[in-house]
């Protein structure tokens, strides 16, 4: 009888019984965290668009509803898989203005200021409108206005107001608040809104109408550039029209790698996330850490200290591959990878002071968004774009309507000192006119015997990183349905602090046991969203994420 008790028990943990159930459909899918983009995705797939054009109709309209991170003001990743099994990457992150120098965020004192933060100075220039129109042209279907205009009439027409959208604009008053654009739009100059009132953003419903009738070119060169232009000039930011002029998409081939026999398809740099999410799966591969079963202090652990290895590397080796060398090769290399995997303690927490980035020879050769969209032709258009921070620089451009990222903390404003997000990063990652920032964001696609079986990404900075390993790990290692994959509870280690984050959901029992391995275990709240696909015969599974207003819609 204490047998079968004992084996039951043993089954619970490998194999978490499904209690989540994703949404499906066989003709097309759209994931977001906000329900009138999804809609507008879901729209555009039914009029017979393809998955990219879907995707660039959600990239817009997310720029209306969900505020604090949708954005025409920042940048992000594209990743396509065709339905020919053609991949491909589009990287339209915001990339230093030519004004940008290495020291610009210190002090007489050399000390970091909190312009890479907050105001006109702490923006990179914005590339989803240029990456979208990218996408578009390249790889869409669609007229370009027929998938910007129901952005501009969500912007215009306005749209009634979520509770937590409602709370995010009171929770972002201090901050918004000491930006006169930002204050009138987002806080209404002090009377807030409530849950289920109309938002009406009349400033970027103008800005995306002439985005939807004149294309790009009104972003980069036209009213909108010069616009934008001027308000930097008058309130000390540094981009000009001719940064704008010059701002280009680049189109990247995705890293690939292999796990277990899936293959996976990820992010390139600028991307720090496609050669984590790979390097983790390799060392935790052969340490038979799954055999302990999901959330068990066994499997966090080794987790953990692929975590902690991977993210010491990402301290000095990552960067804009366009500036630096990033020896991809080296930090993916097998050896490499047992000799990472070997120097695990089974039993006790390495200390990050005794973790260092790895030596190579050189001769190798946060507040964020994620949406997933699937076609019923087997095209794949996933997104990852963000402003950085939520609501980014704070500063709304005058008379445009939109918000301004703070990428520039995406660099490392004082090489080998700490960001907003904690992170050390070196001279790989420092400041240069044009440079784009070092960025977690990991849009993944993962396939079996050349089919899909999963599409995901999620926001949140660093923890970026983490959260995908974790969502892909349940799928693959711990065999939940995408629903519950999404929904498990997570964790974060970055090498430095050396703390684990840990949501809830956790049993004090397990906790007990990892702090007595030596973890300092931190609670959080919650660690981002993850907005995934699963393919399943013919099936499209969508999971949003409950830690969100997410939604899937499918047909
Ligand atoms: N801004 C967050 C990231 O790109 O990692």
């Amino acid at each position: 009888m204490r047998r079968t008790l004992a084996l039951l028990l043993t089954i619970a943990a490998a194999v978490p019984l499904s209690a989540a159930q994703p949404v499906r459909a066989r003709h097309g899918m759209v994931v977001t965290r906000e329900r009138h983009a999804t809609e507008v995705g879901l729209q555009v797939l039914k009029s017979g668009g393809n998955a990219v054009d879907a995707a660039v109709a959600v990239g817009f309209a997310l720029a209306v509803t969900h505020s604090s991170a949708g954005n025409i003001g920042g940048g992000g990743f594209m990743l396509i898989r065709l339905a020919d099994g053609r991949t491909t990457f589009i990287d339209f992150r915001e990339r230093a203005p030519l004004a940008a120098s290495r020291n610009m965020y210190l002090d007489a004192a050399g000390k970091a200021t909190t312009d890479s933060t907050v105001g006109y100075r702490a923006s990179g220039v914005p590339g989803t409108v240029r990456g979208l129109a990218y996408a578009s042209q390249k790889y869409g279907t669609k007229p370009w206005a027929d998938l910007v205009r129901p952005a501009a009439d969500l912007a215009s027409k306005g749209f009634p107001l979520s509770y937590a959208q409602a709370q995010s604009f009171h929770s972002g008053a201090r901050t918004l608040g000491n930006f006169p654009e930002s204050k009138r739009i987002f806080l209404r100059d002090g009377k807030f809104y409530e849950a289920g009132e109309v938002f009406v953003q009349p400033d970027l419903g103008r800005t995306l109408d002439r985005i939807a009738r004149l294309g790009a070119k009104d972003f980069y060169e036209g009213e909108t550039a010069s616009l934008l232009a001027k308000d930097m000039k008058e309130h000390g930011g540094l981009i000009t029209l001719d940064d704008l002029k010059g701002y280009k998409a680049i189109e990247r081939q995705p890293m690939t790698g292999t796990y277990r026999g899936y293959s996976i398809v990820t992010s390139p740099p600028p991307s720090s996330g496609g050669v984590g999410v790979l390097q983790m799966l390799g060392v935790l591969e052969g340490t038979g850490y799954e055999k302990a079963g999901a959330g068990s202090a066994t499997a966090v652990h080794y987790m953990t200290e692929a975590m902690r290895r991977y993210f010491a590397d990402r301290s000095e080796h990552l960067g804009d591959p366009d500036f630096v060398k990033v020896p991809l090769t080296s930090l993916l290399d097998p050896g490499y990878i047992k000799r990472l995997r070997a120097s695990i303690d089974p039993e006790k927490a390495t200390p990050s002071s005794q973790i260092h980035a790895a030596k190579f020879d050189g001769h190798e050769s946060n507040e964020t968004t994620h949406y997933s969209v699937a076609d019923g032709d087997g095209n794949i258009a996933i997104v990852t774009y963000t402003l950085n921070g939520g609501y980014g620089s704070k500063v709304t451009a005058t008379g445009l309507g939109f918000l301004l990222n703070n990428e520039m903390d995406d660099f490392a404003p004082k090489p080998g000192e700490a960001n907003m997000y904690g992170l050390i990063q070196g001279e790989a990652n420092a400041i240069q006119p044009r440079k784009t920032p070092l960025s977690s964001m990991v849009p993944t696609i993962v396939l079996k015997d050349g089919k899909p079986v999963l599409a995901l990404g999620s926001p949140g900075g660093p923890t970026i990183i983490n959260t995908v390993l974790e969502v892909m790990v349940n799928v693959i290692d711990f065999g939940m349905n995408v629903q519950d994959a999404v929904n498990w509870p997570r964790f974060h280690h970055q090498w430095m602090p050396d703390e684990l984050r840990m949501e809830p959901g956790y049993s004090p029992d397990t906790i007990a046991l990892l702090e007595k391995r030596g973890y300092t275990v931190k609670p959080t709240r919650a660690q981002g969203e993850c907005a995934a696909i699963a393919f399943e015969n013919g099936w499209l599974l969508g999971a949003p994420d409950p830690r969100t207003e997410g939604t899937a819609e499918g047909h």
